[in-house]
């Protein structure tokens, strides 16, 4: 078991007492209006990092330079990590205990470490200098994707909450038809569209829909079909594109991992809620 119960159990007594004194007791009766604002901070902080990291990987706002994508979306992108955090501190003081046995939140903390570091980093800095990718950049990001693989590994190991990650491979999905062009696109979509069928004709004719048994290991090899047909995709889209004026294959492939972190750690917030 993966929940911060596990391994700090230390701190269980306290953990019991913060939905009763300041500032717990006050946002309880008001949770559902904070985690409002919580979301309302995901969608600023969400489209910012979207719009910058996309712009990295070559689409998008690509009338302007990466450097001043960067300048029109940082304050939002500040304002919206703040916002979540800052809420999102006083919705886990209201209701401690379910974060406490939550494996989905021990993913979800990890993956923020990761996506802070991949955001200011690597994706900010390099947006900064342009695309091209410095030194500590380059460690920042070596640094970020494995904690972002610690957290992964917590998500896609956790009772009951491993399905949430089908939302990280959904928004990758989407990122590989944006940043695609030409053939490579078509191809990846007649793909796509031929796992999305065979995958419905499998776990819903084949094996009939109250088969778990069967169901659970094939929609495990559909993950990893569907993931690796993703990645490829990128990959050899990331690599024909060369090394352009606004970054290599290095900055694009960074910048996918600090877009596609963010949704996994909104992801496994929302899976907090079904263990
Ligand atoms: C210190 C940081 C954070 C804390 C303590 C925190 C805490 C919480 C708590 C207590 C919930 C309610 C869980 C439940 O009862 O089901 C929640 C939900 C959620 N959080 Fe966070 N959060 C933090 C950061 C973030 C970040 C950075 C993101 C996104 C990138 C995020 C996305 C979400 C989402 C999507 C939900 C689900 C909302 C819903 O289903 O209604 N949170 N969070």
């Amino acid at each position: 078991m993966m929940a911060p119960q596990d391994f700090i159990p230390q701190i269980a007594q306290w953990v019991g007492t913060l939905d009763e004194t300041f500032p717990g007791a006050q946002v309880k009766p008001y949770f559902a209006h904070w985690e409002v604002v919580h979301l309302l901070s995901l969608a600023l902080l969400g489209g910012s990092s979207i719009l910058l990291n996309l712009r990295l990987m070559g689409y998008g706002l690509t009338d302007a330079p990466p450097s001043e994508v960067r300048r029109g979306v940082a304050p939002w992108l500040h304002l919206g990590v703040f916002g979540i955090i800052f809420t999102g501190v006083l919705i886990g003081a209201s209701n401690p205990d379910r974060l406490y046995t939550s494996e989905a939140f021990t993913a979800k903390m990890l993956c923020l470490v990761a996506a802070l570091v991949l955001t200011y980093g690597v994706s900010l800095p390099t947006a900064r200098s342009n695309g091209r990718l410095g030194p500590v950049a380059m460690i920042a990001g070596f640094v970020g994707l494995a904690i972002w693989g610690l957290g992964l590994a917590v998500f896609g190991t956790g009772k009951l909450i491993n399905p949430g990650l089908w939302h990280v491979v959904t928004a990758a999905a989407l990122v590989g038809l944006f940043v695609t062009r030409g053939l490579t696109r078509i191809i990846y979509l007649v793909g796509m569209g031929g796992l999305i069928i065979a995958q419905y004709v499998n776990t819903h004719i084949i094996i009939k829909p109250d088969d778990y048994a069967r169901l659970d290991p094939t929609n495990k090899i559909y993950f990893g079909v569907f993931l690796a047909w993703i990645l490829g995709a990128v990959i050899v889209q990331v690599i024909t594109a060369g090394r352009g004026a606004t970054g290599g294959p290095a900055t694009r492939l960074f910048a996918f991992a600090a877009l596609l972190v963010w949704v996994t750690t909104a992801a496994a917030g929302r899976w907090i809620a079904f263990a």
